[in-house]
C-alpha cells in the first residue's frame, strides 16, 4: 500500500500529529517551519544547535520531543546542507533521510513541512510531488515471501501529510506515479521462481480486469509462432517456463489517437543461457525482468493519473536458461521482421526478444516507442547507478525524455547511435549479429534494436545501472517508472 497523502496547512508548531518534520541548514540556519517551531518552543532548537546535535549536515536526522508549545508529540529535524548550495537533489535527499526515519519509527502518521522549503527553479507543486515520492520510496517494504506473521517487517507509517496549500493536482499526480513505482519494485524484487513470465502475465491481467479502460491480451508459445518471433521463442527453448507477449492497452485518448508504445525487457531470471553467467551475482538476473516492471509501473500511473492519451504497453517475458534444447552460439535466428540473426553470445539475450517485441508494436501504429530494458553491462560501466543510459536518433524525442528525467531526478543521459557503430555488429552467416563486441557495448545493443525500429519515432532506455541496487540486500528501485509517467504528464499538456 502506498502512504496515504494529504495536504496540510497552518502552523507547524500547531499541527496535531505524533511527528512533525522541519529542515534547518548548516551553520545555524533555520528554515521558515524550523523558525516558528523554535519560536514557540523558546528556542528549543537553537538550543540543540549550539549545543552541537543538530549540525545540519544533508541527510542527518534529529528527534526532539514533547517541546512546550509545540503539539506534535516529535519534532524531526532534518539536515538541509549549505543554504546557498540546496537544490533539487538535496530536497530529494532530504526528503528521503526524513523518510527513512520516520517509517522506522513506531509512528503512524506523520506531518511534514520540507515541502514548504524554497527550491530554486521549482515550484510547490514540484516540491508536493517530490517529497510525495520520496517518502513513499523511503516507507516501502519488501513483505511477500517472509514466513506467516512477519507484519513486524512492515513500516507503521501508514499517512503523511505535506505542507502545501491547494496542491490537490500535484498530490494526485504524486500519488498515480507512486503506485506505479510500487507495482514496479514489488514485479522486481519477486523472486525469479514465482516471478516467471506466467506469473508477470497474470499481474498484468489482474490490473487490467480491476481498472477500467484497460484491456489485456495475453500471447502464448503457439501465437508467437504464427507470427513469426523465432528469435523470442528461440533464447525461450532453454527453459521450463514457457514465455509469454503481454500486451496491455489503455484507452484513455480519443478515438484514433495513436497511441504511445512502452516495450520492456521481461527476462525473469537471466543465466546467461550456454554462454552461461560466471558464478558471482547471477543471483542479481532475477531484476533482469526490471524493464518490463518499469513500463507496466509506468503504465499503471497513466492509469491512475487517468491520463487522456492511448498507450500500449509490449512485454516479452522469457527466461534465458541452460538446458539440451537451449539456443546455441553460432545459431541463426528468424525475426519476425524477416532479417536474420547469427548468435554469437547466448548471453545478450534481452535484444532478441526485444527486437521481436519491437516489429510486433509497430501494428498499433503507434506515434513513439519507448523501450525500456536491463540491457548491456556496459552500461553500468559507463554511466555506473545514476543516470539511465538513453538512445535515440530523434533529438527532440531524447531531449523530452532527458527532461522528464531532470524533472523527477530519474535521469538519463544520452549516448550517440551513430551510423558508424553499426558496421560493429556485422556477420559472415546472417544479416547481422546480436554483439558487436566489448567496446560500445551498450551503443551496439541500441544499433541492433535501432535495425528494428526503422522509420519510427523510438527511443532506448538501457537502464541496466538504475533498475535495482546491487548488493545482497539491494531493492529495485522502480526506475524509470518515474521518468516514464512524467513524459506521459508532459505530452498532455
Ligand atoms: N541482463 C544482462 C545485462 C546486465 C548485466 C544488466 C549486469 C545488469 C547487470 C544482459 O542480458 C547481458 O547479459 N548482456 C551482456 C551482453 C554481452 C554478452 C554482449 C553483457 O552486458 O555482458
Ligand atoms: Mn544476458
Ligand atoms: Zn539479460
Amino acid at each position: 500500500m502506498t502512504l496515504q497523502l494529504s495536504l496540510a496547512t497552518g502552523a507547524p508548531e500547531s499541527i496535531d500529529t505524533p511527528c512533525i518534520i522541519v529542515g534547518v541548514y548548516t551553520t545555524g540556519v533555520l528554515s521558515e517551519a524550523a523558525e516558528s517551531i523554535d519560536a514557540a518552543s523558546k528556542g528549543a532548537i537553537k538550543r540543540r544547535i549550539d549545543g552541537g546535535d543538530i549540525t545540519g549536515k544533508v541527510g542527518t536526522v534529529h528527534s526532539l520531543y514533547d517541546l512546550d508549545g509545540v503539539k506534535a508529540e516529535r519534532v524531526m529535524v532534518v539536515g538541509l546542507g549549505v543554504k546557498a548550495e540546496f537544490n533539487a537533489s538535496r530536497f530529494q535527499q532530504a526528503c528521503l533521510a526524513a523518510g527513512k526515519a520516520v517509517s522506522g519509527l513506531s509512528v503512524d502518521r506523520a506531518a511534514s513541512w520540507l515541502s514548504a522549503l524554497d527550491v530554486p527553479g521549482k515550484d510547490a507543486a514540484w516540491r508536493v510531488r517530490t517529497a510525495a515520492l520520496a517518502f513513499d520510496h523511503a516507507a516501502y517494504r519488501y513483505t511477500a515471501t517472509f514466513e506467516a506473521g512477519a507484519e513486524s517487517k512492515d513500516t507503521k507509517l501508514k499517512s503523511l501529510a505535506l505542507a502545501g496549500e491547494g496542491q490537490d493536482a500535484a498530490l494526485a499526480q504524486a500519488e498515480g506515479m507512486a503506485e506505479g513505482v510500487r507495482f514496479a519494485r514489488h514485479l522486481g524484487n519477486m523472486p525469479p521462481n514465482i516471478c516467471v513470465p506466467a506469473w508477470l502475465a497474470e499481474q498484468a491481467t489482474e490490473f487490467a480486469n480491476a481498472h477500467d479502460g484497460v484491456d489485456v491480451e495475453v500471447l502464448e508459445r503457439e501465437q508467437m509462432e504464427e507470427l513469426g518471433m523465432h528469435s523470442l521463442l528461440a533464447v525461450a527453448r532453454g527453459s521450463a517456463n514457457a514465455p509469454r507477449l503481454i500486451v496491455l492497452k489503455w484507452n484513455g485518448g480519443k478515438d484514433g489517437d495513436k497511441p504511445y508504445a512502452f516495450v520492456g525487457k521481461g527476462v525473469t531470471f537471466d543465466a546467461g543461457g550456454l554462454n552461461i553467467k560466471p558464478t558471482g551475482s547471477m543471483e542479481e538476473m532475477k531484476f533482469d525482468m526490471c524493464g518490463a516492471a518499469g513500463v507496466l509501473g509506468g503504465f499503471v500511473a497513466a492509469v491512475k493519473m487517468k491520463l487522456p492519451v492511448n498507450l500500449v504497453c509490449v512485454v516479452p517475458s522469457v527466461e534465458n536458461m541452460t538446458d539440451g534444447n537451449s539456443y546455441r552460439p553460432s545459431d541463426v535466428l528468424n525475426t519476425m521482421s524477416g532479417k536474420t540473426v547469427e548468435v554469437l553470445n547466448t548471453d545478450a539475450e534481452g535484444r532478441l526478444i526485444l527486437c521481436d517485441a519491437l516489429t510486433y508494436t509497430q501494428r498499433f501504429e503507434p506515434q513513439v516507442i519507448i523501450d525500456a530494458a536491463t540491457l548491456t553491462g556496459a552500461c553500468v560501466i559507463a554511466l555506473g547507478s545514476h543516470a539511465t543510459g538513453l538512445m535515440s536518433k530523434h533529438d527532440d524525442l531524447a531531449d523530452e525524455l532527458l527532461a522528464a528525467g531532470e524533472n523527477t531526478l530519474d535521469r538519463a543521459w544520452r549516448l550517440p547511435l551513430w551510423d558508424d557503430y553499426q558496421k560493429m555488429l556485422e556477420s559472415a552467416f546472417a544479416d547481422f549479429a546480436n554483439i558487436g563486441g566489448r567496446p560500445a557495448g551498450a551503443i551496439t545493443a541500441g544499433c541492433f534494436l535501432s535495425r528494428f525500429t526503422e522509420g519510427q519515432r523510438w527511443a532506448h532506455l538501457d537502464i541496466a545501472g538504475t533498475a535495482w541496487e546491487s548488493g545482497r540486500k539491494g531493492l529495485a528501485s522502480g526506475r524509470p517508472v518515474s521518468l516514464l509517467a512524467q513524459w506521459l504528464i508532459d505530452r498532455c499538456q
